[in-house]
């Protein structure tokens, strides 16, 4: 079990029932050390605003994901770092009311917006547990299919977090993951990371936000997947303005709590108006137009 870690509160949404063979226990979370606090915390603050992905930007790309992932009809799904459960919703459709879903988060109050999201005629039963992606309370096996998306980079731990989705992937099972490739959101991305570093913020992730292609073969062939394919896509997007771009640094979970950790009053509302400036300056009549890049992983537990 994790150093110092804290028990989770008992909640309807803390535990499920996904067969009798797959009885699902609680874990603690990892709360140990700063970081990881942070971590948590800032997405248990963030819930209402990230789920609203003003964009569309997750439920895109769950669907995505799902349709290279091609979960088989009854499957038994697990969806880690589930958030506001778009990969749980759209696989519990997807699999249809023969399979199961069971969406993880670390976050209760991402849990609470997650849990309405599956139901609709037809759809596999989901349920969802607060857990910690490096402390899977599922035995060896349980899945058919695990997703991670837009997760991996937040786990203190990501070696870890790999081998526990290895582990509970039925051999032959599959594992897939969206995350950021390289240029995150260009060209914004670049334009802002400028800025934090002139007010000298300091990342609380452990991990950096993108990954290159070869850094994430490589992560998941060390936690024993196999067949590993990439695919990179690109996202076209147009936030509404400057403000928009902003409200979206602001839900997601790490980046308020670094704000709020790292800079006085005064500070955070000089930063805010310089992001504003700056990011005004390529605006058009539409909007503030960026690409998104996504790197999809899919892998294999060996049979
Ligand atoms: C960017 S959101 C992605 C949510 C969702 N998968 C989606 O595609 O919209 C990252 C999620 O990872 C969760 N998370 C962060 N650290 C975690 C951990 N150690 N274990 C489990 N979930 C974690 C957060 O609470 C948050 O819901």
């Amino acid at each position: 079990m994790p150093r110092s870690a804290s028990i989770s509160i008992p909640d309807p949404f803390s535990s499920v029932d996904v067969g009798e063979e797959r009885k699902v226990i609680l874990t603690a979370i990892d709360d140990s050390g700063a970081a990881r606090r942070s971590v948590h915390q800032g997405w248990e603050e963030v819930a209402d605003a990230y789920v609203a992905d003003p964009l569309g930007l997750f439920e895109g790309c769950a669907g995505r994901l799902l349709s290279l992932l091609q979960p088989p009809s009854g499957a038994v799904v697990l969806d880690i770092g589930t958030g506001g459960g778009a990969v749980a919703s759209q696989a519990s459709s997807w699999i249809g009311s023969e399979g199961r879903v069971v969406g993880s988060d670390v976050a209760m109050s991402m849990l609470r917006h997650a849990k309405p999201t599956c139901a609709a005629p037809g759809s596999a039963a989901a349920g969802f547990c607060q857990m910690d992606a490096e402390w899977l309370g599922f035995a060896d096996g349980s899945f058919d299919v695990v997703a991670c998306a837009f997760s991996l980079f937040q786990f203190a731990d990501m070696g870890r977090a790999l081998v526990e989705m290895a582990r509970v992937a039925r051999p032959g099972g599959r594992v897939g993951l969206s995350n950021w490739g390289p240029g995150y959101f260009t060209p914004i991305a670049g334009m802002q990371r400028a800025l934090f570093r002139e007010f000298d913020l300091r990342p609380i992730l452990a991990n950096p936000i993108t990954f290159r292609p070869d850094e994430l073969r490589a992560l998941l062939e060390s936690a024993g997947l196999t067949q590993v394919q990439l695919e990179a896509e690109k996202v076209d997007e147009c936030f509404k303005d400057s403000q928009a771009v902003w409200d979206y640094n602001m839900s997601m979970g790490p980046f308020p709590m670094m704000v709020r950790d790292q800079l006085l009053e005064g500070d955070r509302q000089r930063l805010h108006e310089r992001f504003l400036e700056i990011i005004d300056t390529i605006a058009s009549q539409e909007g503030i137009r960026c690409t998104f890049h996504v790197l999809y992983a899919l892998a294999r537990r060996s049979s």
